[in-house]
């Protein structure tokens, strides 16, 4: 277990992708996320574009990971704004052991303060199987704008369904713990 009040949010260090990695093979075998296993897990954290990541620690244990990417155009098209506008959210999880403790909310916080500092405003795309994720998101202020078919296939064999959703202006959960 970990306690809220230990965590702590910084961007990722070259460092810190062992960790990740670790973290990512106990969500990916709980979660099927990603639905299979990549055959680079360092280089599928570190999608193409990508501006910058985001950890979250609880003691030496990575526990929350984000990727910012640029949104790509179905993304951009969704939101019905320019892609330089926008600043896409991916690759995030958290830990089984570390869940419903708001790491993931401290993660969402984080890109929209980046975006802000930016002039971006924070984008992401969803399936629509992933209720724990949808949950997060609806429950932090995320707008559901569209959906759309993605090219790729989930663990049950369907076509992926792809949610688009807009970040809030200002985020809705900076109380929740103590973090820097
Ligand atoms: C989705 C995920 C990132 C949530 O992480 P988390 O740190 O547990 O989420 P938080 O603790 O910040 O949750 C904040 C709120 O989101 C909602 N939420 C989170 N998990 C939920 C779930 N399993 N079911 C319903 N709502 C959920 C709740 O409203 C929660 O607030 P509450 O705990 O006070 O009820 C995590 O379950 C995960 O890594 N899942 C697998 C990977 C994945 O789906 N990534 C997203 C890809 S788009």
């Amino acid at each position: 277990m970990t306690d809220a009040n230990e965590l702590t949010v910084r961007l990722r260090a070259e460092a810190d992708l062992p960790r990740c990695v670790e973290a990512l093979a106990g969500v990916q075998a709980a979660d099927r996320y990603p639905v299979d296993w990549p055959a680079d897990p360092a280089g599928w954290l570190t999608p193409h574009g990508m501006t910058d990541a985001w950890v979250v620690v609880a003691s030496a244990d990575v526990v929350g990971h984000m990727a910012l990417t640029p949104p790509g155009l179905a993304l951009a098209t969704a939101t019905g704004l320019p892609e330089r506008r926008l600043l896409a959210v991916a690759r995030l999880f958290v830990s089984t052991c570390a869940r419903r403790r708001g790491v993931a909310a401290l993660l969402l916080d984080r890109a929209i303060e980046t975006g802000a500092a930016r002039g971006q405003t924070p984008v992401l795309e969803v399936e629509t199987a992933a209720s724990a994720a949808i949950g997060l998101y609806e429950r932090a202020g995320w707008r559901h704008v569209g959906t759309s078919t993605a090219d790729w296939t989930t663990a049950d064999g369907r076509l992926a369904r792809m949610r688009a959703y807009v970040a809030p202006a200002v985020p809705l959960n900076s109380s929740r713990s103590n973090c820097s």
